[in-house]
């Protein structure tokens, strides 16, 4: 194997929507046949938070291989694994804690900005500040050269490099490589009410929503408050439609933008023109999501064997650090 190894993983806390699809998974859909990747669900990191819904956690994962897969991630091209079939990631976690400051986990921006926050709702927890070195862990192991990340993500990434380095340096090592971060271009979708779409504020359109649910989603888009009447002119700037039109159906954007500002068209119209464009996006994505949910066999086995894969390098890596440490 020759191609340059990437990482990147998601936490199964809930169904996908167009945001994760915009940010994530279409990307990782096309760096699927650049690099060798590795894609873990994270399930181990959907515990520092969500520790309370345990009952929910299998079905999030299956759930979650199958809206990857009906996204177009190809178990040919790359490891799809579930984080926890690796058990040498908690044991390189375990290992990391013995050597890396306090400090260094205490000043990432994430922990400290949720600090409150984390103390009102009961997850200011060991593993919650762990997150970041049980996500370094989950990097170093499969030796990734390279790791997809938005712009909040780098001090991770940051973090990552210096535990490696501390770890090679402690013990006079180069079992650990660097990996660089590569920035994804930042596609923030916004949602039905024009905030972040995001699964907390419920404004959302689930990757594989069916037709009609699209439908029903698209119409309940918020769109210019003073637009009263179908010929006035609109402000397509105040209008989540718009936005959605000038991603998804980018080739019209302008023409929608015009006929909106004269009041050519409608509200009603320019929502069915999007939800049209809307579906042929999700609706073979929602047809294979059906056709793998019938058969979870093939998606635990896309699982398994992309455990095993995982497994032979997270061993190999696992086998130096223990002789290093004298395990
Ligand atoms: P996390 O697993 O960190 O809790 P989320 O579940 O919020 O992250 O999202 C998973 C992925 O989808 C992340 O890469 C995130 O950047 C991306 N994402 C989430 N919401 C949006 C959005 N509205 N627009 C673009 N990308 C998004
Ligand atoms: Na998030």
């Amino acid at each position: 194997q020759t191609k340059t190894t990437l990482m990147s993983g998601m936490r199964p806390t809930g169904e996908l929507h167009l945001g994760n699809y915009l940010g994530a998974l279409e990307n990782w859909v096309q760096l699927q046949n650049e690099y060798y990747c590795y894609f873990s669900i994270v399930d181990w990191h959907a515990l520092t938070t969500a520790y309370k819904e345990t009952d929910k956690l299998e079905e999030r994962i299956f759930d979650m291989a199958c809206d990857w897969l009906a996204a177009g991630l190809d178990p040919d091209k790359c490891a799809i694994f579930r984080q926890s079939h690796i058990k040498e990631i908690a044991e390189l976690h375990l290992l990391f804690s013995m050597v890396i400051p306090l400090s260094w986990l205490e000043r990432v921006p994430t922990y400290k900005d949720q600090l409150q926050q984390l103390k009102e709702k009961e997850i200011n927890t060991y593993g919650f500040l762990g997150y970041p070195l049980l996500q370094a862990a989950d990097i170093l192991i499969c030796q990734a050269e390279v790791i997809p990340v938005g712009e909040d993500q780098v001090p991770h990434i940051e973090l990552t490099r210096e535990v490696g380095r501390r770890f090679n340096h402690l013990y006079n090592t180069e079992v650990f490589n660097d990996p660089i971060a590569k920035l994804t271009e930042n596609k923030v979708l916004p949602g039905l009410d024009n905030r972040k779409m995001s699964k907390s504020y419920n404004n959302y359109i689930r990757l594989t929503a069916s037709p009609d649910e699209v439908i029903q989603k698209v119409r309940s888009m918020v769109t210019d408050p003073n637009r009263v009447r179908k010929n006035d002119p609109g402000n397509p700037d105040v209008c989540s439609a718009y936005a959605y039109h000038k991603i998804f159906n980018a080739s019209n954007a302008v023409e929608t933008e015009q006929s909106c500002k004269q009041g050519s068209i409608g509200c009603m119209d320019c929502k069915k023109a999007l939800a049209i464009q809307l579906t042929e996006l999700i609706q073979p994505i929602y047809e294979k999501k059906q056709e793998l949910k019938n058969n979870p066999d093939y998606v635990y086995d896309v699982l398994a064997d992309g455990a095993e894969k995982t497994r032979i390098v997270a061993n190999e890596t696992m086998e130096k650090v223990r002789k290093i440490m004298g395990i």
